[in-house]
């Protein structure tokens, strides 16, 4: 038996409208500064003072938020009382909305009981449903059940998912009003997130035939039409399907797992500071080469990838299993020269002191995130040294 999670989605041009038809009467809006300086606050404020619900605003939330901040917006939300929560932002907006709505529901706990095995979370939504609004499109994090939250541990700050299935916003609202203003260099890695979603989603131990179905349409959108709105941002119709692709390969990754790839980019982002996304999509390319080198037989990854590049067109359907895999591999490089998208370590600005002062704390990071385990190959402690390493200085894995 499997179980597929999903809100209901509304996406598409005006799916903001769909807000009059929700049940509620008091917001509580989850947004950060940037999202009220742009403009897209007052477009969801207007909306609701015009049908007439009532709404209070918390927008505390920084980037990469840490467990303070959930707390912070707990207290908030329990003295308002809303009957609705609205995120509207990227990632770390919704994960902190998530983690709010899970701690106003159940206001003893903390975010370390959202556990995936806990019964009691079952009984849940009773005070208020949930809507996500994206702004970026990347994340997935409106349709996922987990919400990525920072803890101070070890002297670092690290990121832990908490996560249960009650957590999957009630509604998704994907309308591509708002990822239309990103800069080119926001959606290019906001994109590769997405893009790792639905790669790693497709490799995992737990990929599925509605995973599958859902990631590879998404890689599909995203090779397409990423190099379309990376040059022209106003391209409507591209914003709109890089923004359904990046809730495709959300739905993807949160039924299946992301694995290698968002391990070696959680440990990196922790450390040095960089975007999620542009962590994440940089290890993709190194990640696929080390699972398609796999030396075990048989080696699932060859299947695994060459079944991409077959469905998307890239190989032919009867071309060798080994060639066609590979080309994904290539096309992964492509794209990343396409949008100018830094395909090494180096390129991120990282000194070679610091990435050899931060090597083992990496390592450690990798071996402390669950994700490590559920790519087709699980690297050992040598082998993550040289994977990182290569990542450094952009060399193409071949071990
Ligand atoms: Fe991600």
């Amino acid at each position: 038996m499997w179980h597929f999670y999903c809100p209901n989605i509304i996406y598409g041009e005006d799916a903001l409208d769909f807000i009059e038809k929700v049940k509620g009467e008091k917001c509580f809006i989850v947004t950060d500064k940037v999202i009220e300086e742009l403009g897209y606050l007052k477009l969801l404020t207007d909306k609701l003072d015009k049908i007439g619900k009532k709404y209070k605003v918390f927008n505390d939330i920084m980037p990469d938020p840490h467990e303070e901040t959930v707390v912070k917006g707990k207290e908030h939300c329990i003295s308002y009382a809303p009957d609705l929560i609205i995120a509207l932002g990227g990632g770390s907006v919704m994960d902190t909305a998530k983690g709010i709505w899970g701690l106003y529901e159940y206001p003893e706990y903390t975010i370390d009981n959202i556990d995936p095995f806990s019964d009691q979370l079952y009984d849940f939504a009773n005070k208020a449903k949930m809507i996500a609004i994206p702004t970026t499109s990347g994340t997935g994090s409106e349709v996922t059940w987990a919400a990525i939250i920072s803890q101070f541990q070890n002297n670092v700050w690290r990121k832990g998912s908490f996560a249960h299935m009650s957590l999957v916003p009630t509604y998704a609202i994907v309308d591509p009003v708002f990822p239309k203003g990103m800069p080119p260099k926001l959606t290019v890695n906001t994109a590769f997130d997405a893009l790792a979603h639905a790669i790693e989603g497709y490799i995992s131990s737990w990929r599925n035939e509605f995973s599958n179905a859902l990631g590879l349409k998404a890689i599909e959108l995203i090779f397409k039409y990423l190099p379309i709105a990376y040059k022209d941002g106003n391209n409507i119709e591209a914003r709109d399907l890089l923004h359904q692709a990046a809730t495709m390969a959300g739905l993807s990754f949160s039924n299946s797992q992301v694995n290698l790839g968002h391990a070696m980019g959680h440990s990196c982002g922790a450390i040095f500071s960089i975007h999620h996304g542009q962590s994440v999509g940089l290890f993709l390319k190194y990640i696929s080469q080390y699972c398609l080198n796999n030396p075990s037989e048989p080696n699932e990854s060859i299947e695994i990838y060459s079944t991409i590049a077959k469905k998307l067109g890239w190989a032919k359907w009867d071309d060798e299993p080994k060639k066609a895999a590979y080309i994904v591999v290539e096309k992964i490089k492509e794209l990343q020269e396409k949008v100018d998208f830094p395909s090494n370590l180096r390129g991120l600005g990282i000194s070679r002191e610091d990435f050899d002062k931060n090597l083992d704390k990496l390592i450690t990071l990798c071996y402390q995130d669950p994700s490590s385990v559920m790519a087709p190959r699980t690297p050992n402690k040598a082998e993550f040294e040289k994977l990182f390493k290569y990542a450094y200085e952009g060399k193409d894995i071949d071990f």
